[in-house]
């Protein structure tokens, strides 16, 4: 799986319709919430990507019984087999961390392994813990695993120190099961989460918005079981928009929600993209020209850090100098040493990439240090002149449903080599 590298042949121009998949940020806390309940549960519009795969094998290791076909789960937890997440399963994802919430409030013990996830920066799990540790676990972290065990949680009032979306996810989770009221505030409110809340308040949860990103949960006995369809991917739609921003590209990108990206539609906006919004399509036309800007990432519904690095590879093409701060992780500028290979020209300062445009980018071969970082390469091979090649490219696959299909059906010329 994981020798794999994109051969890209660019300046072809992109043309065509592209459909969405489901957001793989709100079907991993959603499969976890499963934990909640020992009903039945069925999810339709799952993303078949490798974050998701991973998640679902972790929870059949915890005892679910269940199938993952043509991107629908069928998942019932009758009975916990084991509290025991092992590192070798979830090594790369946050897929951890969100069982332990679900997985302590149910079961009353969890043992789950340190979560992976993109080098991006710090990823801390401070709030986690210690919100888990006011509502009664008892918690310790022994080679690589945390213990976590509670006779019954209690409602806490917690305000988180700063915005963290898996954070939020994971104390509202164990929230639902918990003993009383439980009052979080400065909660993350990305629609990934919003989309949990559904799902939840489906199951029986009782759970209510208050106002400054505040969340107030009356703890229940049980919940039941749910059908629910997952949210189109914001990121995956805004990485497919950036790509009809370049060229005389023209695509249509199906299967939106356009008020979830509207931070990025303002940008391209003002750099000059002409963006046509019909209900649940987007029509980018490119201008052939350009503008500069200056964008600071922020939690939603702020420019979202997971496209910076797109935006980033877009802004190589703006006619004059433009400034991406990227104010979420302190260590996420690792695609930029392979853009400049391909012809950019981009310098870091402190947390501020500042990116000289316009430049002509050549093909070459470059490396994929992470998720989002992997697309924002693809995009560069997609304006080079010439044939790139993207090594390290599993990477893509944790959360992109089919990118290359889909990016060749509006005729890139690009293809998967597995060694
Ligand atoms: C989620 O990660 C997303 N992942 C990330 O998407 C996304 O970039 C991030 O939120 C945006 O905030 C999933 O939803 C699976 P955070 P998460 O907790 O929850 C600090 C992708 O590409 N922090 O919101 O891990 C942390 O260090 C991925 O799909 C603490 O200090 O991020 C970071 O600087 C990449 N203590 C900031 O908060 C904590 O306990 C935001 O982190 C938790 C977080």
């Amino acid at each position: 799986m994981y020798d794999m590298k994109i051969v890209i042949n660019g300046r072809k121009r992109l043309s065509g319709n592209v459909k969405i998949s489901g957001a793989k940020n709100a079907a991993l806390p959603e499969l976890a919430a499963a934990i909640l309940s020992s009903d039945e549960f069925e999810f339709c519009g799952v993303p078949e990507v490798e974050d998701i795969k991973v998640m679902f094998e972790a929870l059949k290791n915890i005892g679910a019984e269940g199938e993952f076909i043509n991107n629908k789960i069928k998942i019932k937890i009758p009975s916990l087999k084991s509290g025991l997440v092992p590192k070798d399963i979830i090594e790369t994802s946050r897929a951890s961390i969100l069982i332990l919430g679900p997985l302590i409030a149910r079961n009353g013990y969890a043992k789950v392994s340190l979560p992976g996830g993109c080098p991006i920066g710090d990823r801390k799990i401070d709030f986690h813990l210690e919100g888990l540790k006011r509502m009664g676990a008892k918690i310790n972290i022994e080679d690589g695993y945390i213990i976590a065990k509670s006779d019954k949680l209690c409602g806490i009032e917690y305000t988180f120190p700063n915005k963290s979306v898996t954070g939020t996810e994971n104390l509202l989770m164990a929230a639902t099961l918990a003993q009383g009221e439980t009052f979080l505030g400065n909660c993350a409110l990305e629609p990934e989460i919003s989309d949990l809340i559904n799902l939840l308040s489906n199951m029986g949860a009782d759970i209510k918005h208050e106002e400054n990103n505040s969340l107030i949960i009356k703890g229940k006995t049980t919940l039941n079981g749910a059908k629910h369809k997952v949210i189109p991917d914001r990121i995956e739609m805004g990485t497919y928009i950036i790509a009809g921003c370049f060229l005389d590209n023209e695509i249509i990108v199906e299967n939106t929600i356009p008020e979830y990206i509207k931070s990025l539609l303002n940008v391209l906006e003002n750099i000059g993209v002409g963006i046509v919004i019909e209900k649940n399509r987007i029509k980018v036309n490119p201008t052939g020209n350009i503008s500069p800007i200056d964008v600071g990432t922020k939690p939603y519904p702020g420019f979202p850090t997971d496209l910076q690095a797109q935006l980033t590879t877009l802004l190589t093409q703006a006619n004059g100098i433009s400034r991406i701060k990227e104010n979420i992780f302190n260590r996420r500028f690792r695609h930029i040493d392979e853009l400049n290979k391909l012809g950019a020209n981009i310098e870091v300062k402190g947390n501020t990439a500042i990116i000289k445009g316009k430049t002509e980018l050549r093909g070459g071969i470059i490396k994929s240090t992470d998720l989002r970082a992997s697309a924002a390469l693809l995009l560069g091979g997609l304006i080079a002149d010439g044939e790139t090649v993207v090594e390290n490219s599993y990477q893509l696959f944790r959360g992109y449903e089919n990118m290359p299909e889909k990016l060749s059906q509006l005729g890139a010329n690009i293809k998967l080599i597995k060694r």
